[in-house]
């Protein structure tokens, strides 16, 4: 995995920078609320100022390695963590709750407060710590498109104080110019047609241009079947912009169907999530993004409150564990996105992941991932049955680390969990055992097997057993095992 030096260096020179900062930057005294648990520098509001947030290179390293591990997964059953409204956060200004006075996390007291922002750091910052699933509610007023959180309750008018909608786009254009090898989801929140397709088209083309899945591309390229990552990855493709129907009226806002596609998911609200293994109706086929809301304000006489309405986030991990494509969380923080963590334990990976050498060993301890200075103990592989993916197992026989072991049973295969849901499933097989873990998938050069296609759930598998005959499955378990 190339990049995995290149982020040495960078862990290097950033805590390098990091201590340079130190000394010059010393603003924490001013920040307020969640922003003051970070260090950063912080805006007259109070609020961190766009991409100055020091996030940890342990996290992001760590959960970058958990958007790796979804590569050969098909776009629509990768997860994203997600953040809730994300345009409508402090650093955008007053419009946007820079003067909010409700303290996170809820109950808020006093209970009389304001909370209009769902978000207390910038976009560039959020991408930072790790989200990749961002959200913009567009409005058209005083000759532009903008962005802005408006609606029945919210008692607001579109107005020309509203951030132009260029301004997030070519925001997130930038991150990715400077973000080698990353994927981000868009979704559009149009609530009514906002008509004026060149005002949305226009900044998509102009800050994402050919990054986009377009539509066009899913029918001409992929024959209407969402692409694995590494496959849109080889293709120079990681934005894909969606909008999902409006309740109600089922209408797509897709302005021409140039760069947005109509939604695959369905949203759901925080309270209606139900923890692993119900996991709030998710099963083998449908897609779910579960949203928060961390809002309290004034309404008609009454304080509309999003954290008993709809519900809050205080952790990521039963969304993960459960396979959830979009937890959106409100008020993403640092300490919220390590919720997400199932993989590297803290400090890893000690020793970086260059070759097909290189080894990882789950801990039946504590089920992180570490790289051993000794790949040559004595341990059993993870093996995942080639057919039903859910189904994972111990190797019959202990042995030092080996991407090429034989030592799983007929008809699997030594294995990386393909995501959150496959890990736990992974750690509900084995046993508490210490086991090796097959690196393979994260290195640079991998070719994913052919046969047969991994689906990442049961329902999935059943349908691929279905259509297998013996001799294909033969064939697929000895170009595993070998
Ligand atoms: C924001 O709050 C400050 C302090 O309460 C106040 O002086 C200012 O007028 C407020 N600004 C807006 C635009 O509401
Ligand atoms: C999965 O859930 C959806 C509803 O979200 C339902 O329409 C679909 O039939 C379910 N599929 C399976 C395989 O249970």
């Amino acid at each position: 995995m190339a990049q995995v030096p290149a982020q040495k260096y960078f862990l290097g020179f950033f805590i390098i920078f990091q201590v340079i900062l130190g000394y010059h930057t010393s603003s924490s005294a001013d920040c307020q609320g969640i922003s003051s648990e970070v260090t950063c520098t912080c805006d007259d509001f109070g609020h961190c100022e766009r991409g100055t947030v020091q996030v940890d290179p342990w996290l992001q390293n760590t959960l970058r390695t958990q958007m790796d591990v979804q590569l050969d997964l098909p776009f629509n059953y990768v997860q994203f963590l997600d953040a809730h409204n994300s345009y409508n956060t402090r650093p955008y200004g007053y419009l946007y709750g820079a003067n909010d006075t409700c303290l996170w996390p809820p109950p808020y007291n006093p209970s009389l407060c304001t909370g209009i922002a769902n978000q207390e750091f910038s976009l560039t910052d959020l991408l930072n710590m790790g989200i990749r699933a961002i959200e913009l509610d567009n409005w058209y007023c005083e000759d532009e498109m903008r962005i802005a959180h408006l609606g029945s309750t919210i008692d607001q008018e579109c107005n020309s104080g509203h951030v132009l909608f260029s301004e997030p786009v070519a925001e997130i254009g930038a991150w990715l110019d400077d973000h080698e090898g990353e994927f981000v989801r868009i979704y559009m929140n149009e609530k009514y047609d906002q008509g004026n397709d060149g005002e949305v088209n226009g900044p998509f083309e102009r800050y994402l241009g050919d990054r986009v899945l377009t539509p066009a591309n899913l029918r001409n390229d992929y024959n209407n079947e969402w692409p694995t990552l590494r496959t849109m990855r080889e293709d120079g493709k990681d934005v894909v912009i969606a909008h999902i129907a409006t309740a109600g009226t089922g209408d797509f806002y897709l302005h021409q169907g140039k760069f947005i596609h109509p939604g695959y998911w369905k949203d759901k609200k925080q309270n209606e999530f139900s923890n692993y293994p119900q996991c709030g109706g998710k099963n083998s086929t449908n897609a779910l993004r579960f949203y928060s809301d961390s809002t309290h304000f004034l309404f008609e006489n009454d304080y509309i409150d999003g954290p008993t309405r709809v519900g809050i986030m205080e952790s990521f991990s039963e969304f993960i564990k459960c396979g959830i494509q979009f937890p959106a969380g409100d008020q993403v923080h640092p300490q919220l996105m390590e919720t997400a963590v199932y993989t590297w334990a803290k400090g890893e990976p000690a020793t970086p992941i260059t070759d097909s050498t290189s080894c990882i060993m789950l801990s039946g301890t504590d089920n992180r991932w570490y790289t051993p200075t000794d790949c040559n103990q004595e341990l059993y592989y993870a093996c995942q049955n080639v057919i039903n993916t859910e189904d994972w197992t111990l190797s019959v026989s202990v042995g030092s680390y080996d991407v090429n072991t034989q030592a799983c049973p007929n008809g699997f295969r030594f294995s990386l969990p393909q995501n959150g849901f496959q890990h736990q499933k992974m750690l509900e097989g084995i046993d508490n055992a210490d086991v090796w873990l097959n690196v393979a998938p994260l290195l640079d050069d991998y070719q994913p097997p052919v046969l047969p296609t991994i689906a990442p759930t049961e329902g999935g598998a059943q349908a691929v057993t279905a259509v297998i005959s013996g001799v294909v499955l033969a064939a697929a378990s000895a170009l595993f095992i070998l």
